[in-house]
């Protein structure tokens, strides 16, 4: 039975449930597989598109956008709760501005507050509470930025972070590079603190998906 079930075949089989996305998503998508950019993808946006309608978000901190592949599915999520705010976070000048472009040409310009800036620095000069945090940024940042967003995020809100299975090298003993040992950390301090609830969704590159109580 599991060689039927290898890893990539299930994120095959995940992308394709995905509803077809018009073509602004299609070419942001494009975009990604020709540059090699890491977007979150089809299956893990639509997971956080799913999760921001279950908890109503219309209060988005995005740290980490890009140029703005996540940020639109969160953005489609406010829309269809009734509008909101999502702030959608880089410090490069020229992705902010691509970010602008996509998300203006989908409707979402009067959602979305941009900010080019490093996202926790952001975070902490930026008035909460949020309903819902989704963090992306670089990952040696992970483990300390996780107090600023626990006192961002409202009791019921969800945090929702990226890369924790990290192509597979958290598995790796002999990878203790700055970046693999911060998910490490980042995971063990959020799976231990009994304020959150927490999953590891095994979607793409692994979403941490935490209910603060
Ligand atoms: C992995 S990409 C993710 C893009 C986006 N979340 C998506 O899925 O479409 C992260 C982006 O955030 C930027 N970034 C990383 N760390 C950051 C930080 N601390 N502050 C602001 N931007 C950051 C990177 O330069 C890159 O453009």
């Amino acid at each position: 039975m599991d060689r039927y079930l290898t890893y990539s075949r299930v994120q095959e089989y995940l992308i394709s449930l995905v509803p077809p996305r018009n073509v602004e998503f299609q070419q942001m998508e494009a975009f990604a597989e020709q540059q090699d950019f890491p977007i979150i993808g089809p299956a893990a946006g639509y997971a956080c598109y799913l999760i921001a309608r279950m908890v109503a978000a219309q209060r988005v901190f995005e740290m980490g956008s890009g140029y703005g592949y996540s940020t639109a599915w969160f953005a489609k999520a406010v829309q269809e709760n009734g509008g909101g705010v999502v702030h959608h976070t880089v410090w490069d000048d020229k992705l902010s501005k691509m970010a602008h472009g996509h998300l203006t040409r989908l409707g979402f310009e009067n959602l979305i507050q941009f900010h080019t800036a490093e996202a926790v620095e952001t975070l902490e000069r930026t008035p909460g509470p949020f309903d819902l945090i989704f963090n992306d940024i670089n990952k040696e940042a992970y483990p300390g930025s996780l107090g600023l967003i626990k006192s961002k995020l409202r009791s019921g809100g969800v945090l929702l972070v990226d890369n924790l299975l990290w192509n597979g090298r958290i598995f790796d003993p002999s990878d203790t590079s700055p970046a693999t040992e911060a998910i490490r950390e980042f995971t063990r301090l959020v799976t231990t603190d009994s304020e959150w609830i927490v999953s590891l969704l095994p979607i793409r590159d692994g979403l941490v998906t935490a209910y603060k109580k």
